[in-house]
C-alpha cells in the first residue's frame, strides 16, 4: 500500500539552538518545502522530560517558532506548531505504548546517555520518550523525518511501532477498509555533510544545548563577533588541510570544520578541499568565518526581531495546530475503531 508523502519533524523547546541544529534538521526543513506537505513542530512536551523553568519553556517554544520563520519555513503553505496543542500526540502515545515492547526501550543508547548514573532517578517520560516521538510522527502518517544522526535510533524504533500495529491489528485495519496497513513505515532523511556536527573545543563530541562551554557551539542568536571569535578558538590540529576527503579520518576537528564550510555552503567537502587542501587553518578559518556570519549573522537577527513580538509567533503556533488538529484527529478516530474502543 502507497502513502501519500508528508514530512514531520520536531525539535525540542531546550534553549540554546546552535549550528547543529540548523545544519542537521532546520536547513534540511527548509528544503524539504519545495517538494512536500511539511509540518514543523516544537516539541514542548518533549522538553519536559527533563525539569525545564515554567517561563523558561514557553519563551524557549517562542525563541525556537523564531528560528524556524527566520530559517526560511513558510506557515501558511506548511504547519509550523507546538506539540502540546494537539492533544492526539498524547493520546496515540498511550496506544503505542501498549505496542512497543520493553525491550525495545531498554535498547535505546539516549536514555542512557541522558539518564547518566542515576537512572533510578530520570523521569518515566524520558524512558518513554520515543514512543511519544513515534506518535507525533504517526499520528499524521508522515513517510519522511529530516533528522540529525543522533535521531537514527529513535526513528528506528518508530518503524517498529508502526510494522508491529499493522501486523497486532491486521484484521481489524481490512475489517475497517483502512487498506491492509495504517501506518506507512517513516523513513530518516539524514543527509548532507553536517548530519553531526561536533563541539568546536572537541571533535569526538556532538554539538549540544546543554554542552556547558558556549564556546564548544554557535548559537543561532551569537552576532558576528561571537562567531569569529568561537571560530577562532576552536580546537585544531597542527597539519595544513589535506587535499582528499579520506585523510580527514583521524582529524576529527579539520573534519567538523571542512564539513561545516561544505554545509554551510552545499558543497561536498571534496569540493572544500580541492579549494582549501594545502592551506593553514588561520586561512581556512578566516573564510569559514565570513562565510559563517554571511549566513547566520542574518538569521539571528530575524529571530532577535521575531522574539519581540510573541504575540504574531503564539498566532503563528495557533494557525498551525488548528490545522495539525484536523489531520490528528482523523488519524485518531481512525485508530479508536482499529483497537476496539467504543464511541468517537
Ligand atoms: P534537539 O535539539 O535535540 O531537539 O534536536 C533537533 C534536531 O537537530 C534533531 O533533528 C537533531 O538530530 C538535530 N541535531 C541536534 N544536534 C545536532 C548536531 N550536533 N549535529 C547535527 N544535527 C543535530
Ligand atoms: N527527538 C528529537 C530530538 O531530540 C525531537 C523530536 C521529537 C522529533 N519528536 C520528533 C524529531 C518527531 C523528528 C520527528 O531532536
Amino acid at each position: 500500500m502507497s502513502f501519500r508523502e508528508r514530512v514531520f519533524s520536531g525539535v525540542q523547546p531546550t534553549g540554546n539552538l546552535h549550528l547543529g541544529n540548523y545544519l542537521g534538521a532546520i536547513k534540511r526543513f527548509v528544503a524539504l518545502q519545495a517538494s512536500h506537505d511539511c509540518i514543523y513542530c516544537v516539541v514542548d512536551m518533549h522538553a519536559m522530560t527533563v525539569w525545564q523553568e515554567p517561563s523558561e519553556l514557553a519563551r524557549n517554544t517562542r525563541e525556537v517558532t523564531a528560528a524556524f520563520l527566520a530559517c526560511g519555513i513558510d506557515p501558511e503553505k506548511h504547519i509550523v506548531f507546538n506539540q502540546s496543542q494537539v492533544a492526539e500526540h498524547a493520546e496515540l502515545a498511550w496506544v503505542f505504548s501498549c505496542v512497543a515492547r520493553v525491550g525495545w526501550l531498554n535498547r535505546m543508547t539516549q536514555f542512557k546517555e541522558k539518564a547518566g548514573k542515576d537512572r533510578e532517578n530520570a523521569s518515566v517520560g524520558l524512558y518513554s520518550y520515543p514512543v511519544l516521538m513515534a506518535s507525533d510522527i504517526l499520528v499524521y502518517r508522515a513517510t519522511h523525518v529530516p533528522v540529525g544522526e543522533d535521531q537514527k535510533q529513535h526513528l528506528e524504533l518508530a518503524r517498529d511501532i508502526a510494522q508491529k500495529f499493522n501486523n497486532d491489528f491486521a484484521e481489524s485495519i481490512r475489517g475497517h477498509g483502512h487498506g491492509d496497513a495504517f501506518f506507512p513505515l517513516p523513513e530518516p532523511l539524514i543527509q548532507g555533510p553536517a548530519t553531526r556536527v561536533m563541539s568546536l573545543r572537541d571533535g569526538t563530541k556532538k554539538m549540544s544545548k546543554s554542552d556547558p562551554s558556549d564556546y564548544s557551539r554557535i548559537n543561532l542568536t551569537d552576532d558576528a563577533d561571537a562567531i569569529a571569535q568561537k571560530i577562532r578558538k576552536a580546537k585544531t590540529d597542527p597539519e595544513p588541510l589535506p587535499h582528499d576527503v579520506a585523510a580527514l579520518e583521524r582529524r576529527p576537528e579539520a573534519d567538523n570544520l571542512v564539513g561545516i564550510y561544505a554545509a554551510l555552503k552545499d558543497v561536498t567537502k571534496a569540493d572544500v578541499l580541492a579549494e582549501f587542501g594545502g592551506a593553514q587553518f588561520s586561512t581556512f578559518k578566516a573564510a569559514l568565518i565570513d562565510l559563517a556570519v554571511s549566513v547566520l549573522g542574518p538569521i539571528g537577527s530575524e529571530m532577535k526581531r521575531l522574539v519581540r513580538d510573541p504575540a504574531y509567533i503564539d498566532s503563528v503556533l495557533a494557525s498551525g495546530a488548528e490545522r495539525a488538529r484536523v489531520i490528528a484527529s482523523e488519524t485518531m478516530q481512525a485508530v479508536k475503531q482499529i483497537v476496539g474502543f467504543v464511541g468517537r
